[in-house]
């Protein structure tokens, strides 16, 4: 699996998304399209932006009864995008049950990934609102391997955790990692940031890209500016 800058095309709606996209006549990067852009557009905007050549991780962070997201998943998987995900706290079965629906009759299916314990979760309000105890880490490292047992194919995290878990899942299981930065960047609302280039070192395999990108002068450049730290000279 190779590595790739995923641009997190957080647009309100087609018309943002396509013009931004315009921008690269070049390369056709690799998007993300979120909850906002698919609730606003429906399934036609993943379809538009497959039809022009880009893969697609289509973060939807699906969670519900087993059945519920099985279904929700082979719809999901008909629409030909190449990653998506579910909430690894919907727990082992709930997941076994995205791959099934997730594969398609020729065998071949998107990959799967999870989420395991949202960034803006910390250990305080893990312990307060969720009743869980133990250390933030030790947590999201025990969803990733859940994940691992139910045969996903690696986890959306930060960059700082990408390391811990690929030597407790396997250097094959995927990390996905948004809270990328320029070293000259604004940091925005991100707190915990790394660069591509560092991002690059500790070994995640995709790095999400959002405003670094979109808000850019130059998106085009800033993307291959990406590019260039996080996948070239390896
Ligand atoms: O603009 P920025 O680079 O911060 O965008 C990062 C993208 O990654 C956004 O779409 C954000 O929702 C997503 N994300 C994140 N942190 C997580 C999970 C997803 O920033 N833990």
């Amino acid at each position: 699996m190779g590595k790739d800058v995923i641009i997190a095309c957080d647009f309100p709606g087609k018309e943002q998304t396509m013009s931004f996209l315009d921008n690269f006549k070049d390369e056709k990067p690799f998007v993300k399209i979120g909850m906002e852009l698919f609730y606003a557009e429906g399934p036609a905007i993943v379809r538009e932006i497959k039809s022009r050549g880009h893969k697609i991780f289509l973060d939807l962070k699906l969670h519900d009864i087993p059945n519920t997201v099985k279904r929700a998943m082979s719809v999901l998987s008909s629409l030909d995008a190449d990653i998506v995900n579910l909430h690894a706290g919907g727990a082992i079965p709930m997941m076994e049950a995205a791959i099934e629906g997730l594969t398609r009759p020729d065998g071949t299916r998107p990959l799967l990934i999870a989420v395991t314990m949202l960034t803006s979760t910390d250990q305080q309000t893990m312990e307060r609102d969720l009743l869980i105890n133990s250390p933030i880490e030790n947590t999201v490292l025990h969803y990733a391997l859940n994940a691992k047992k139910a045969g996903l194919d690696g986890v959306v995290c930060s960059p700082l955790e990408a390391g811990k878990v690929h030597e407790n899942c396997g250097t094959d299981f995927l990390t996905v990692t948004p809270g990328v930065r320029f070293a000259d960047g604004e940091k925005g609302d991100q707190k915990r940031v790394m660069t591509p280039e560092q991002a690059k070192k500790i070994g995640s395999d995709y790095i999400v890209v959002g405003r670094p990108i979109t808000a850019a002068a130059d998106p085009v450049e800033a993307y291959r500016r990406c590019v260039r730290e996080f996948v070239d000279n390896a």
